[in-house]
């Protein structure tokens, strides 16, 4: 294969022939799969194509909701995105069994989030303090065209601090400036105005030290916002008498005991905190992507908080305390419900709209408790019947549609596999001895 050049300037069909004539031996066949899941109104297809770049095609993911979660006294049902098996269904059993337990109570604890202006100085370390102390005013008053209207709502810039790195690298230092963006992520808006800090910063910086571009004196190295949030932070929590927990004393106080075990071998051990953190992020994750956010924003800087201790760790606790089964998620979000993709994608917007049309603060309430209740899930299973017992159940519906199984067919096997373990092999087997005794009938 060689090069190919102008390839952003091609047509989608132009794109398209070139990838199927290029990688397929049977171009036609790859060229039906691509166009097989366009959408037939091409208004809403062209929405799609233009999201990003090089649009060939649309890639599904499952919509799916999970009902009856009871947060903070309120019903909600839940939109999910996600492939993964079992993981809308575990969200709902956990959702269930707390609304007959008191619910979830969540609130959010802070919602700044924060950018940095990176750059390295070469003169005195003190002259630089005095002149961003000093021009610091200015600065702020440059960003009023872009904070203006943030700021009518309540929002905007909140803070803007020299920070000196230099114990950590050479001649480094920061502009870190802290937003309030209310209702938005803000990436936007905080990119746009730490652009705008950086500019103004030079500018002052060359007139009050008197350097040259050729020789300058502060170097901007890049303006961009941090996706690490440890202060847009929400907290969800459940609540409950730890001997009633299930249906009779003894089981309820074991089941509590070894649930706050479970959890305390992810806080000490990273191997299982990143697994235990990666069933909290199936539920985080799918409403963040049901709900047109940035997962991979939210991911990064969740992993981060995981490890601001040092090693990582879990993002739950559990404990139980007078009786009481206390088990909790704090974890930095970064959402929005107004902008990016909330008021573009027909499905985000449904999303919302099922979720009453949150604020973010209500939002990162409930993907809270959605990372809550999937680990709840997880945990329960992990330390009861074990986790495959239901997953593989799932599991089966999808290997039974991997070899394109009849309705009748789905219906034998999935009694068949009721009283009997599920593996791949097995469902395999049972499907062809199962189509043999109908090709004898
Ligand atoms: C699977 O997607 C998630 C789990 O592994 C999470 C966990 O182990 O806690 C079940």
């Amino acid at each position: 294969m060689k090069e190919i050049t102008g390839f952003s300037k091609f047509n989608k069909q132009q794109k398209i022939d070139w990838l199927t004539q290029t990688f397929f031996n049977d171009s036609e066949k790859a060229q039906k799969i691509l166009k097989q899941y366009w959408n037939e109104d091409q208004k809403l297809q062209k929405l799609h194509d233009e999201f990003t770049e090089n649009t060939l095609s649309n890639f599904y993911l499952p919509f799916g909701i999970a009902p009856n979660f009871l947060i903070n006294g309120n019903f909600h049902t839940l939109p999910m995105t996600i492939e993964e098996s079992s993981v809308i269904a575990a969200a709902s059993n956990a959702a269930k069994f707390w609304s007959k337990r008191g619910g979830f109570s969540a609130k959010v604890k802070n919602t700044t989030k924060i950018g940095h202006v990176h750059f390295f100085f070469y003169g005195n370390p003190e002259a630089l303090a005095t002149f961003f102390e000093e021009t610091k005013p200015a600065i702020i008053e440059t960003l009023k065209p872009i904070t203006e209207n943030m700021e009518k709502r309540g929002g905007g810039l909140l803070s803007l601090a020299l920070i000196d790195k230099t114990n950590a690298l050479e001649n480094y230092y920061q502009i870190e400036a802290k937003f309030e963006t209310l209702d938005a992520m803000g990436a936007n808006f905080i990119n746009t105005c730490l652009e705008e800090i950086a500019a103004k910063l030079y500018q002052e910086a060359k007139n009050s030290f008197g350097y040259t571009d050729e020789q300058p004196l502060l170097k901007i190295s890049m303006s961009i916002l941090s996706n690490y949030v440890p202060e847009c932070i929400a907290y969800a929590e459940v609540n409950y008498p730890a001997d009633q927990l299930l249906d009779d004393k003894e089981s309820s106080l074991k089941f509590a005991q070894d649930f706050v075990k479970a959890v305390q071998i992810a806080k000490v051990e990273p191997y299982r905190a990143v697994t235990h953190n990666k069933g909290i992020m199936n539920g985080i994750d799918a409403v963040v992507l049901a709900t047109g956010n940035d997962f991979r924003a939210v991911e990064a800087g969740v992993h981060a908080y995981a490890s601001r201790n040092g090693s990582y760790s879990s993002l739950t606790q559990a404990r139980i305390e007078n009786n009481q089964f206390i088990f909790s998620i704090e974890i930095p979000l970064a959402l929005g419900t107004v902008g990016g993709l909330t008021s573009l994608h027909p499905l985000v917007k449904l999303a919302l709209e099922m979720l009453g049309n949150p604020t973010a603060k209500q939002l990162m309430q409930i993907v809270a408790v959605a990372g809550l209740a999937q680990n709840f899930a997880a945990v329960k299973s992990l330390i009861t019947t074990g986790i495959q017992e239901g997953h593989m159940k799932m599991h089966l519906m999808n290997i039974l549609n991997q070899f394109e199984a009849t309705e009748s067919e789905k219906n034998t096997i999935v009694k068949l596999f009721e009283s009997r373990p599920v593996s791949h092999s097995s469902v395999v087997e049972a499907l062809e001895n199962l189509r043999n005794e109908q090709k004898v009938l």
